[in-house]
């Protein structure tokens, strides 16, 4: 089967369930409708389709980038806060899931609870995207992955560093990089540790694809060598009662001069923001050269488009 006819129809949960060559595939998508959007082509492949989009965190890029993707993609894009809606009030997942699907061509989901956004999708006979859940950010990776293409050329035979909290953008950097091939290299706290089932898994990823996978204390260590040093916030949403605890328990993994000095000189710094300047990373580092961050950014929009057509046209 080809790829495309592959990703018809699919959901997009978590990068674990997507081959190298989906990836790779949807990456040269996105940047084709990059270009294309550049150039003022226009491209409405989902004419007439609606996608919902359904929030129980804040955001910026997920909402506005997932809205403007599907109107340029000559669809509409649909908001809705889960407060609002009558799951909010107790209506089981699996009658949202099929009512929405009498309506909707696609549904984005921002939540906590991955085995709720798993019910969703079991329930739903439209796919259902994850914009961001306590476990995974799967679409924040795509975009990344984009970004490191223009600015490295390629994925493959790179390093990536990731030093901070091992929270949700941990694990979707740690599966997507050892399925793609790149070295992932992780600095957490002891008790901040990314999950040890997707540490598992990453290792798994990585035998097929021989590639070295490091989950440490010492942030020095990761970041020796690295091609790209990533970092994101110390807490995520929903953990906002444990800031000050946390401001303690990172001391010594901001991401600033001294550390970049340790990765490639041609390094690159990522974050996929919104980013606390004076925590996780130095205003130095974040402002300064090697700060790809608003690539990153505009990127959600292309690779997300790619990821829509791909799965709902
Ligand atoms: N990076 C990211 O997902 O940003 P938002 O929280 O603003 O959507
Ligand atoms: N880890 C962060 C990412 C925000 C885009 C959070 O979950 O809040």
């Amino acid at each position: 089967m080809m790829v495309v006819d592959q990703l018809k129809g699919r959901d997009f949960l978590c990068l674990s369930d997507y081959t190298k060559d989906e990836i790779l595939y949807l990456l040269d998508l996105a940047a084709k409708l990059k270009e294309e959007q550049k150039q003022g082509i226009l491209h409405p492949h989902l004419a007439g389709k609606t996608l919902g989009m359904i929030f129980d965190k804040a955001s910026t890029r997920t909402r506005v980038s997932f809205e403007v993707g599907m109107y340029q993609l000559g669809g509409m894009a649909m908001f809705m806060s889960g407060r609002d809606l009558q799951i909010g009030r107790g209506e089981p997942i699996p009658d949202t899931a099929r009512v929405l699907s009498r309506y909707l061509d696609g549904i984005m989901i921002r939540t906590f609870s991955d085995k709720m956004v798993k019910e969703l999708a079991d329930y739903a006979s439209i796919p259902i995207i994850n914009g961001l859940t306590d476990m995974q950010h799967p679409c924040q990776v795509m975009a990344d992955f984009q970004t490191i293409i223009e600015h490295k050329g390629r994925l493959e035979g790179l390093k990536l560093a990731y030093v901070g909290d091992g929270n949700n953008m941990t694990h979707s950097l740690m599966i997507g990089a050892a399925k793609v091939g790149m070295d992932v290299a992780v600095a957490s706290p002891e008790g901040y540790m990314p999950d040890a089932g997707v540490t598992e898994m990453t290792r798994k990823f990585a035998e097929e694809t021989g590639v070295h996978v490091l989950v440490t204390n010492d942030p020095a260590e990761a970041v020796a060598g690295a091609d790209i040093v990533y970092t994101d916030v110390w807490a995520s949403m929903g953990q906002e009662a444990e800031q000050q605890e946390r401001l303690q328990k990172f001391a010594g993994f901001e991401v600033n001069e001294a550390l970049m000095r340790k990765a490639k000189p041609d390094a690159i710094f990522m974050h996929c923001l919104p980013a606390h300047r004076g925590e996780e990373v130095s205003a130095e580092v974040i402002d300064g050269p090697r700060s790809v961050v608003f690539d990153q950014s505009e990127n959600r929009l292309h690779a997300q488009k790619a990821i829509l057509v791909a799965l709902m046209k």
